[in-house]
């Protein structure tokens, strides 16, 4: 499969949101990742239904929402109903993860669990053939534009190595400091959905940083 990138808007300029939308519209973007934080599960706050909906009506792909919030089950209806197409939920914010997990995808949405850096992929041993992706946290829940912890790339092949045979389409989506200085050695180690935030808004050219993203090749040529 070739791998999907999916820019995070929490680096948009959220008083033109409209616009940063359609600028990943316009891209070669595949999904677009939104960021929820509670203040509680992370410390941070950044939005909540109102703004994912407002998102919804501009996008054109799917959106791809990443809870990190505390019970986040009480919510799965109306993340769905605010146009999530993928939900993922944390790992270390579910007590009944299997049960979170059903209910997502019984609401019609793709089901995803984010580890935390400190979390190893091991837990997911008995869960792993009912999901649809795992994201793997490649820096601590809560901010962009933060260094790429470099323990990532052993997570992805430890995971790729637990969902061989059980899960062969799983999506393994990875977040947090991704740009093209780091995007073909995560996809070599077996990553196959990147998110980039700070990146991809931070560059002169947002459209052309997608792009970038895109080209990369896991195949490492050698002249
Ligand atoms: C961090 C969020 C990320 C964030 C990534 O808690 O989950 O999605 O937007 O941003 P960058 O690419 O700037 O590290
Ligand atoms: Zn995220």
């Amino acid at each position: 499969m070739k791998h999907l990138i999916a820019p995070s808007v929490l680096s948009a300029d959220f008083a033109n949101l409209r616009q940063d939308v359609e600028m990943i519209n316009n891209s070669e973007a595949d999904w677009i990742h939104v960021d929820i934080m509670d203040g509680v599960f992370v410390p941070n706050i950044s939005f909540g239904f109102p703004v994912l909906q407002a998102i919804a009506k501009h996008a054109k792909k799917p959106l791809d929402v990443h809870l990190m919030i505390v019970n986040p089950e009480r919510y799965i209806k109306q993340f769905k109903d605010a146009g999530a197409d993928v939900i993922t939920v944390h790992y270390e914010a579910c007590t009944h993860l299997h049960s979170t997990i059903t209910a997502i995808k019984q609401a019609g949405c793709k089901a995803g669990v984010s580890l935390n850096p400190h979390t190893p992929v091991s837990v997911l041993e008995d869960i792993i053939h009912e999901l649809d992706l795992v994201l793997i946290m490649s820096v601590n829940p809560g901010f962009g534009g933060q260094q790429f912890i470099e323990n990532t790339y052993s997570k992805i092949r430890k995971l790729k190595a637990l969902a061989a045979g059980k899960n062969d389409s799983l999506f393994i989506e990875v977040d947090g400091g991704i740009s093209s200085k780091n995007s073909q050695a995560l996809l070599k180690a077996g990553a196959n959905v990147l998110v980039a935030g700070n990146s991809v808004f931070s560059h002169a050219n947002p459209t052309d940083a997608i792009a970038e993203l895109k080209r990369t090749s896991p195949e490492v040529f050698q002249a």
